[in-house]
């Protein structure tokens, strides 16, 4: 009796030191970069394209009711603005493509398979495609389709979807996973490596009414992230690093729920590892930030939401004697327009539609919020409409500081700069004392130690 409970105390013991071993182990798979040490590298990020499927909606109440509501997103035009996208890719032939989250509407299960036959017309061009989540696209409530009147409930995807969904985008040339996360590490160069963190936090998502928008990244995925340095140091590529959320604070106004929320921990975290770029979206404005410690600089680079003005994407250049150099492109939606033969007036004359829709969609925000608080006159209340949606224009476009201050005669802004502090007198002032003027471009030298 005696010896058989010895027995059972060391298989017991042997299965837990086993599990344990299995958890906290890191294990990376054979590398197998497609691009060799020393070539020039161009990466194309396109963020938040949110592709909502023709198959959800009609053109009844409820989508026009939904599409109205928004923050500019063009959703009746996701389709053609990521095909525009994918004709700029055919023509600029760029290595990699990354797309750090929110690829989806409201993580349908229809506009998911949708996206991934996209991602693999562009797989087919021989771009190599990295995704992770955002937000909206695992165990979505909000997943709905429109029709008529009515806005139905409908399924969204579990994470484990998710990941087959978008196998061939990552997943499956990953060198090492995360065991607590979706987070992943993936080598397609020998010298920059793409450290892929999942800050979602989409787990309670079933038990809500919303989607969680805020993020972090878990306290128990950092040994995994210094494990993933550490290997990218011996093999000596750099890292460059990608999530949905912000790293740090884009705004001073407006941060809540777009910044991670254990943000300093995981500055410091991949300051440690030598990590120089992280590249997010989410927040849907183009903004560079940076932080620096002990001369060490870390750059969090928001690239705007693909499907709302001035629909760009990122353009990254790696060269291995100069370093990164980041700098914005417009998707040309005009061209692709005229080489389809498209007759939609929208689309033929893209750039003022998306204008004048993301501009109107400001107003109407800044003019109800407006009316919410009853301080201003109706002239008052559409005189500040109009100047926020005005400079919002150029701000969600990345301008900052002296490229706005043409809006300073505007009857608006005088009434603001008038007015006592309140949030939104606060938001347009925090404009033009930005650390970046234009966000559209930056330098980034060679990490030397
Ligand atoms: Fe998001």
């Amino acid at each position: 009796m005696i010896i058989k409970r010895i027995f059972l105390f060391f298989v017991i013991a042997l299965i837990l030191l086993a599990s344990v071993g299995c958890v906290e182990k890191f294990t990376c798979s054979v590398l197998n970069c497609k691009i060799k040490s020393g070539e020039d590298i161009t990466f194309f990020i396109a963020t938040d394209p949110h592709h909502l499927s023709k198959k959800t909606y009609d053109n009844g109440k409820a989508f026009h009711w939904f599409l109205n509501s928004g923050d500019g997103k063009l959703l009746q035009y996701t389709d053609e603005i990521i095909d525009a996208f994918t004709l700029d890719i055919e023509d600029s032939k760029p290595n990699i493509l990354i797309i750090p989250g929110d690829l989806t509407c409201n993580g349908e299960k229809e506009s998911h398979l949708e996206m991934a036959e996209k991602l693999k017309n562009i797989k087919k061009l021989g771009v190599h495609v990295f995704v992770v989540p955002g937000n909206h696209d695992i165990e979505n409530p909000w997943a709905r389709n429109y029709f008529g009147d009515e806005m139905i409930k409908i399924d969204s995807i579990t994470k484990e979807e998710f990941v087959e969904i978008y196998e061939p985008f990552g997943f499956k040339d990953a060198i090492s996973r995360d065991s607590h996360s979706l987070s992943y590490l993936a080598a397609p160069a020998e010298d920059v490596w793409l450290l892929m963190l999942d800050s979602a936090k989409y787990k309670r998502n079933k038990v809500r009414d919303a989607p969680e928008m805020g993020g972090e990244i878990p306290s128990k995925t950092f040994n995994w992230i210094r494990e993933c340095a550490n290997l990218a140091k011996e093999n000596n590529a750099q890292i460059i690093a990608v999530m949905h959320h912000s790293l740090m604070d884009h705004s001073e106004v407006i941060n809540e729920h777009y910044t991670i929320e254990n943000s300093q921990e995981v500055i410091d975290l991949l300051l440690d590892c030598d990590i120089q770029i992280v590249l997010s979206g989410h927040i849907h404005l183009q903004d560079i930030k940076s932080y620096k410690r002990d001369n060490k600089n870390i750059y969090d680079i928001a690239t705007s939401c693909l499907i709302a003005y001035p629909n760009q994407y990122g353009v990254l250049k790696f060269s291995p004697e100069k370093g990164f150099d980041y700098a914005t492109r417009r998707v040309d939606v005009y061209a692709w327009a005229w080489e389809n033969s498209i007759k939609d007036r929208n689309l033929n004359n893209f750039n003022k539609y998306s204008r004048d829709f993301f501009r109107q969609r400001s107003y109407d925000k800044y003019y109800d919020t407006l009316l919410e608080i009853s301080k201003f006159s109706n002239e008052e209340m559409k005189a500040i409409s109009e100047t926020v949606a005005e400079l919002n224009l150029k701000y969600f476009a990345g301008f900052r500081n002296e490229l706005i201050h043409d809006i300073f005669p505007t009857k608006g802004f005088k009434i603001l700069q008038d007015t006592a502090p309140f949030f939104i007198r606060d938001y347009v002032m925090s404009m033009f004392n930005d650390q970046k003027t234009d966000n559209n471009k930056i330098h980034i030298p060679i990490y030397s130690k």
